[in-house]
């Protein structure tokens, strides 16, 4: 296996190195291809660019395999916690007992934010966003600890904050449900773990002490592990490219939670349940949809399909899928959209437009399901997959800062606009 490639450019045969993974995936490096030729590649989409080595999660989208730290996602599915998870992701390796109990200790000492920050969420209007008031706070929570700014003074530090944002992106998020609902905020309990704490300052009220049924705040913390990473998808592609200006963890993940919103990236779950809702109150029992799906002009998707990496299915979509049914069954839920899904799943895998397009169901497919079978609102879905994902995203980052190499993320491009031209004043334009 050869480590060069070859490219002819204007009759000149130019050498480039290539690089293979650990994984054997291989990639022409074409750092030096501009110096050397005067061109650059262009890559819509970054479909076929790489734009980092990483050592944090591996995808075989052929295989649908998706492993963190090279531990397959479904023996942590099985036998691991989020926080448990969230520590193999940050520091590479699974924790010890005594790492783990300082882990989730750093995690418990910071649940609380600062109390002068209420402020700033009652100063959003009641039916505001939950994702806008999240990545907001994210970036307020920053001013209210002066050390953020030399976040890198040492290892100690720098623990501390990874802890300290694992901790309050989960009050933040209570929180944002809390304000957008004209709710009273619900301080988090120091008896609970992280996910069952959740579920109180979610759906607690005051002096009523909420009953957290075991299989629910499980499901959660399921759902949290299953959204935990997923190499450069669009939104951690956007926390490593602020990262690299050397911007602070905080401001790095909250422009991480505004890529997540969009409804093609992590809105796809609350997007996947406003489309069931929509073929249910039809009476359409998916076929009409899947129709329309296939139609460009309808400008409709089937929403929880399709992968820009996996062509085959989506190992979490799998886990979830049967999870699911579990969660259903144990808290005595019939609900229609699980119908209406599996029938459209079942239709789609027999459909050759999803077949000859290797579209098979994501991790949003059916992950709303279960958010709406223990009562989280359609509009924190996404803010609960922006919970999940803050391991990812600080495991990223910590990448990015630790490597000396990093430079400042700063793609070229190719302009297609006007050749050049000159100012005409006011009175003389047509
Ligand atoms: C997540 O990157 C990650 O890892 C993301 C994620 C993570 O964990 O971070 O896995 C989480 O974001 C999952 C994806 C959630 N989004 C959705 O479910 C929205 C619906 N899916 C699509 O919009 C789409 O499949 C994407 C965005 C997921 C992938 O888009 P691509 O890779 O750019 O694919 P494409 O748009 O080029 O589609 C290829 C073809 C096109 O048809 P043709 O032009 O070849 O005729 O497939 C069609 C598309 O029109 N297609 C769909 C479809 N998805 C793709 N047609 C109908 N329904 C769909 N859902």
């Amino acid at each position: 296996m050869s480590n060069e490639a070859k490219l002819e450019l204007d009759g000149k045969v130019f050498t480039l190195p290539t690089i293979t993974g650990s994984e054997q995936e291989r990639a022409v490096d074409v750092s030096s291809l501009r110096a050397n030729t005067n061109f650059i590649t262009l890559d819509d989409g970054y479909g076929n660019t790489g734009s980092c080595v990483s050592k944090v999660t591996f995808i075989d989208g052929d295989k649908g395999i998706l492993r963190y730290r090279g531990i397959p996602i479904e023996e942590l599915a099985e036998k691991s916690s989020f926080i448990e998870t969230a520590y193999l992701l940050i520091y590479g390796t699974l924790p010890t007992r005594p790492q783990l109990k300082q882990f989730s200790d750093t995690i418990a000492e910071h649940q609380f934010l600062h109390e002068d920050m209420k402020y700033h969420f009652q100063g959003f209007p009641a039916g505001s966003h939950p994702m806008a008031i999240l990545s907001s706070m994210i970036n307020a929570a920053s001013c209210f600890d002066e050390g953020l700014m030399n976040w890198h003074e040492g290892k100690a530090r720098f623990d501390t904050y990874v802890a300290k944002l694992i901790s309050q992106v989960r009050t933040i998020a209570a929180y944002s449900h809390r304000q957008s609902k004209g709710l009273p905020l619900m301080y988090p309990k120091q008896s609970l773990k992280y996910t069952p704490n959740f579920l109180h300052m979610l759906f607690s009220m005051p002096y009523e002490d909420l009953e957290i049924k075991p299989e629910v705040a499980k499901a959660l913390d399921l759902i949290f592990l299953l959204h935990a990473d997923h190499e450069q998808n669009c939104s951690t592609s956007t926390v490593r490219m602020v990262a690299s200006s050397q911007a602070n963890l905080y401001a790095s993940c909250s422009a991480g939670v505004c890529a997540l919103w969009g409804p093609l990236h992590g809105g796809a779950n609350q997007a996947v349940i406003e489309m069931l809702e929509q073929i249910h109150r039809e009476g359409d029992d998916g076929s009409k949809f899947i129709l329309a799906a296939k139609d460009k002009t309808s400008g409709k998707k089937l929403m929880g399909f399709g992968h820009r990496v996996y062509k085959n299915h989506d190992p979490r979509a799998k886990i979830i899928k049967k999870a699911c049914d579990d969660v259903l069954s144990k808290l005595n839920i019939n609900d229609p959209l699980l119908d209406i899904a599996k029938k459209l799943e079942e239709a789609a895998l027999k459909d050759s437009y999803f077949v000859e397009r290797k579209l098979y169901p994501n991790v949003d497919f059916y992950s709303g399901i279960i958010m709406r079978a223990i009562g989280i609102p359609v509009e924190m879905f996404t803010v609960i997959f922006a919970i999940g994902r803050m391991p990812g995203w600080i495991a990223n980052y910590k990448e990015i800062m630790e490597e000396p190499k990093t430079r400042i993320y700063r793609p070229r491009q190719i302009y297609t606009g006007r050749t050049e031209n000159h100012y005409v004043p006011l009175d003389e334009r047509k």
